[in-house]
Order: structure tokens, then C-alpha cells, then sequence
């Protein structure tokens, strides 16, 4: 089992290739942000990794990076992309706390949606 640290939170054993996002829900209890339901179009499902960032990314993630401006700023990475396949330690900067929204967003799918098609990031 993977381990996931989110700063400030905790460690955490975490399912083998679990979604981080459905991770950082289930196994972190935070209440993290993820207003299009994981489909890489909001962006709120970001989070700051402070280590074990992933050198692949889906082409999705690349896609909404660059499109917000968001592409190369470091550590800057969508959670509803990433699998939790390897030890990480994320910051957790995408909170349904004071945010203004009534609600995180929809539960995302257990696999990566759209379908993962890998780049190198
Ligand atoms: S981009 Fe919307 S939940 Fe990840």
C-alpha cells in the first residue's frame, strides 16, 4: 500500500493506484475539492506536492493546465489525475472550507476520467 502524507494532516496507507482525489477524501478526510466530478475541466481538485510528484500526466491534465495558465507552475497538479501508485506528500490548497461552495462536487469515478492517455508532464 502506497503511503500518501498530506502536510499539516497526516500519513496515510492508501489503496494501490487509488485516484489521489478519492484518496485524499477517503483516507485523508478532506474535504478536497472537485467541482467537475474528475474530469479535468475545474481545476479545484488542485494540490501542492511537496514530494513524489508523478513525471507522467494524463494528456487531460496537460490540456487544463495549459488552457488556466497553470502548466510548470511547481508542484501544481490536478489530484483527479493522478493515481496513488507510489509514496507522495501533497499540500492540500483546494478546500470545500471557505470556499463559497455549497458542495465539494460530484464523487468522482473510481478510474480516471476521461480515459488516462499518458504524456510525459
Ligand atoms: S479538474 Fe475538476 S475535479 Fe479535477
Amino acid at each position: 500500500m502506497p503511503k500518501l502524507t498530506v502536510t499539516d494532516v497526516g500519513t496515510f496507507d492508501v489503496p494501490d493506484s487509488k485516484r489521489l482525489v478519492n484518496a485524499l477524501e477517503d483516507e485523508a478526510s478532506i474535504d478536497q475539492l472537485h467541482a467537475c466530478g474528475g474530469n479535468a475541466r475545474c481545476t479545484t481538485c488542485r494540490v501542492q506536492f511537496v514530494s513524489g510528484e508523478p513525471e507522467r500526466m494524463t494528456q487531460a491534465e496537460k490540456d487544463v493546465l495549459t488552457a488556466r495558465g497553470l502548466i510548470g507552475q511547481a508542484g501544481l497538479r490536478l489530484s483527479c489525475q493522478i493515481l496513488c501508485d507510489h509514496e507522495m506528500e501533497v499540500k492540500a490548497i483546494s478546500r470545500l472550507a471557505g470556499s463559497g461552495r455549497p458542495d465539494a462536487g460530484k464523487r468522482p469515478a473510481d478510474d480516471i476520467t476521461p480515459p488516462a492517455v499518458w504524456v510525459e508532464k
